[in-house]
């Protein structure tokens, strides 16, 4: 028997056409907060809270009503960094020539519904907002970058959530199928791939950024059941969006979108087995629904079992079986470990997921744990579940990085972390999975969902922006941005020379 897993080839295994490149989203870069008559969305509340440890996530994401009220009497932008983003509304010219120069094929983004539809349930689109995105698509497209576009990336509109109770309400399923309607109807020809939900599966970790869920508005409620109501209807959404897409637009491709939160067993343990399993089982719940058109029974029966009553509209599973996905895309930063014994062991937290430390992984400053190897499995196993096409629409380190006296930046961390990453993609491909493109987050430094700071960099560009936003906001380019620049130059064969492709 074979027992390695070793990748032998010389060449690089990524095919022509390969959607190299990097994604942002609205919330974390565009700033302009109330420009071109935006309304003010979830994101626009979302409080930097300096001296918390980064890595409590609870702290830092958990909101209450009193201070979203409070938000909203002030026009503060310091203490809310995602009102001021790094301003890409105004510099998204020069940010997309950077990432023309990289070399880049693909850019993901986000449309900000309340660009679009400022409160979300007006009848009439907002023109502004249109013309700013089609100006940032054909801006695109001039470059020879194709867009990928996300409808909603933890930016829905806060009156949605404020007077609807966020995806919870029913009525969201519709005034979001308007919203998706008017931009696939506008943006016919310019965009090509599309994402509905980002990170669909991370309503439980933060029900609040995810779908406009306020915890204490549900104090009465049995919140679980809340949260698999709000999923259902985004499920729906989802469906009815891609119906729409290919009806507009039959040559468009609609995207599911999950976390992919690969989790190990500490040891072989069977016990430790059936726990992993279970919950790479609840991982891919979300992209079970989207991609193959219908709940998987584990799900009703843990609804029996836990008194949860989700209700379905007659036609709902219609629906998800007429229109499923077309790619399944998803985030990868890092695996977790979980085992029957944790209580006694060692514990790291990332991304807002806690589990047992993993001794062979290192972990970022962040407490991420660093798993290459770990992406390579997730896409095979992805494959092997869904035989439909893969993208890695995220990955990447959050690094602090330090500005040399000369002004450049060598975060030669950051490149070895996209080198192994990007490895791991080569021998996925060289096992068998189709894999459409590849776009690591934070192309450009922007504000972290998590934890607000502009210090938590992913950026192949430097932005001068520091945590309480003071900076520039000027540009530069760092060591990996040159690096990247080669990768995709030679489609991935300077990985596999011998200097690794990081020339300047
Ligand atoms: C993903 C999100 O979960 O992780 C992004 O889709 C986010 O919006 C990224 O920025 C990195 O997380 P963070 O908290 O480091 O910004």
């Amino acid at each position: 028997m074979d027992t390695s897993i070793a990748f032998h080839h010389l060449e690089s295994p990524f095919p022509e056409g390969f959607l190299w490149g990097g994604a942002i989203a609205g919330n974390q870069c565009e700033g302009a907060w109330r420009e071109g008559g935006k309304g003010p969305t979830v994101a626009d509340v979302s409080r930097y809270k300096p001296g918390i440890d980064p890595r409590d996530y609870s702290a830092q994401h958990g909101i209450t009503s009193e201070e979203i009220a409070q938000a909203m009497q002030t026009d503060d932008e310091l203490m809310y960094p995602k009102r001021h983003g790094i301003d890409f509304y105004h510099r998204y010219r020069e940010d997309i020539a950077l990432f023309a120069e990289m070399g880049f094929k693909c850019l993901r983004v986000s449309i900000q519904w309340a660009r679009i539809f400022p409160m979300g349930d007006e009848e009439e689109p907002n023109e502004a907002g249109l013309s700013f995105y089609e100006n940032v698509f054909r801006t695109m497209r001039e470059h020879g970058i194709e867009p990928l576009v996300t409808l909603h990336h933890y930016e829905m509109p806060l009156y949605l959530s404020n007077h609807y109770q966020g995806w919870y309400d029913r009525c969201l399923v519709d005034l979001f199928a308007r919203f998706a309607r008017v931009c696939f109807e506008r943006y016919k020809g310019l965009v090509k791939y599309w994402i509905t939900f980002n990170e669909i599966d991370s309503i439980f970790r933060h029900p609040y950024v995810t779908a406009g869920i306020v915890p204490d508005r549900f104090a009465d409620a049995n919140l679980e059941e809340v949260i698999y109501q709000a999923v259902h209807h985004q499920f729906v959404a989802a469906a009815l969006a891609t119906k729409e897409l290919h009806e507009i637009d039959p040559d468009a491709l609609m995207g599911c979108m999950i976390t992919r939160t690969l989790t190990y067993p500490e040891n072989c343990n069977p016990k430790n087995m059936l726990l992993s399993q279970r919950s790479n089982r609840e991982n891919y719940f979300y992209s079970d629904v989207q991609v193959r058109g219908a709940y998987p029974a584990f799900i009703f029966d843990y609804w029996d079992k836990h008194g949860i009553d989700v209700r379905f509209e007659q036609g709902d599973e219609e629906i998800l079986r007429c229109y499923p996905a077309d790619f399944v895309s998803f985030s990868y930063y890092m695996s977790l470990v979980d085992s029957v014994d944790a209580d006694d062991r060692e514990k790291v937290c990332g991304n807002l997921a806690t589990g047992v430390k993993n001794p062979y992984l290192d972990v970022s400053e962040w407490g991420w744990q660093i798993d290459p190897d770990g992406l390579r499995y997730a896409l095979v196993d992805m494959y092997d579940r869904y035989q439909k096409p893969l993208f890695i629409v995220e990955n990447g380190l959050g690094a602090r990085d330090v500005v040399n006296h000369d002004g450049s930046i060598d975060d030669d961390y950051r490149i070895d972390y996209f080198r192994r990453h990007i490895r791991a993609i080569a021998e996925a491909i060289d096992d068998g999975v189709e894999v459409m493109g590849y776009t690591s987050w934070g192309c450009i430094d922007v504000v972290s969902t998590s934890t607000n700071q502009m210090s938590k960099r992913y950026g192949f560009i430097y932005v001068d922006l520091d945590d309480d936003g003071k900076g520039t906001y000027d540009r530069t380019r760092k060591k990996s941005f040159y690096w990247y620049r080669k990768v995709i130059e030679t489609n991935g064969a300077s990985l596999f020379s011998e200097d690794g492709g990081d020339e300047r």
